[in-house]
């Protein structure tokens, strides 16, 4: 794969806040703002979600929103960044799992507005089924808000190193680093995938707004290259110094590393 990389960035918009839970429910709040003021405008709130550790609180915090202030998710239509592959949804390794586990059944959402890439079916079928998953996206008008974790390698979503800045949702290689944290919650490194469905860089630089949360310090030495170093494909992540309506949120850990 090319190594692009050029270094045209705009002001990074950079947030910082002392503790993870304050960055999370800054986080939680800018997504419940959306999804109340599309609700005003008659309009659904396209979000594109995450999993994994960080953004928990997020969830956390939206479920709150939702039992004790009202905050109604019937016109949200919501869009996963990736899918281990091959992996059954029921499994509890799985990100369909994990998205029922931690908000989806916490909530009001209608379980036919939630995408997953679903993986249950052989390779043959997967790049007409990821053409579709963009498709649905699109059709929708794109995402209006995409919220992003960062693995320590750099990738978002599951776009490894390397990945094209152009890429679509499509059938991808989950590299060493990738793999090795994803050890402990399935078992032994044997048992972790070797791939997964991802969207593309591309698909989520075309969200109208993009969230990336960093949180705790082993993500301080990723964050200062992806704030601070080249936009190159060797760390997905930044690609978000390029994109005007990009967000980085870190907390005080995250952040060791950043010159303010
Ligand atoms: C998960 C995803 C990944 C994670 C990243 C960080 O849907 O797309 O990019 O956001 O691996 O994972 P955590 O939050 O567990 O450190």
């Amino acid at each position: 794969m090319t190594n692009q990389s050029h270094k045209t960035s705009v002001t990074n918009n950079l947030k910082l806040f002392s503790e993870a839970q304050q960055a999370s429910l800054y986080v939680a709040h800018q997504i419940a703002n959306l999804i109340n003021e599309k609700e005003k405008q008659g309009k659904p709130a396209v979000l594109g979600l995450a999993t994994g550790n960080t953004p928990k609180g997020v969830y956390q915090e939206l479920i709150r929103l939702h039992q004790n202030e009202a905050l109604s998710f019937k016109n949200v239509i919501s869009f996963n960044l990736d899918e281990y592959y091959p992996i059954l949804p029921d499994d509890q390794q799985s990100y369909t799992y994990f998205m029922r586990q931690f908000l989806f059944k916490h909530v009001d959402i209608k379980p036919e507005h939630t995408h997953i890439p679903h993986t249950d079916f052989s390779e043959e079928g997967i790049a007409q089924y990821c053409q579709e998953y963009e498709d649905k996206i699109e059709s929708l008008g794109g995402l209006d808000l995409q919220l992003l974790g960062i693995g320590r390698n750099g990738h978002i979503g599951f776009n490894e190193p390397g990945s094209s800045f152009e890429s679509k949702t499509r059938l991808v290689h989950l590299n060493s680093v990738t793999r090795e944290d994803a050890k402990a919650a399935f078992g032994s490194m044997d048992k972790v995938p070797q791939k997964a469905i991802s969207i593309g860089v591309d698909t989520i630089s075309k969200a109208k707004k993009i969230i990336l949360l960093a949180l705790g310090k082993r993500k301080s030495d990723i964050m200062k290259l992806a704030i601070h170093g080249d936009v190159t494909t060797q760390v997905p992540a930044s690609i978000l110094q390029t994109l005007p309506q990009a967000e980085f949120v870190l907390d005080h850990g995250a952040a060791g590393e950043i010159k303010s």
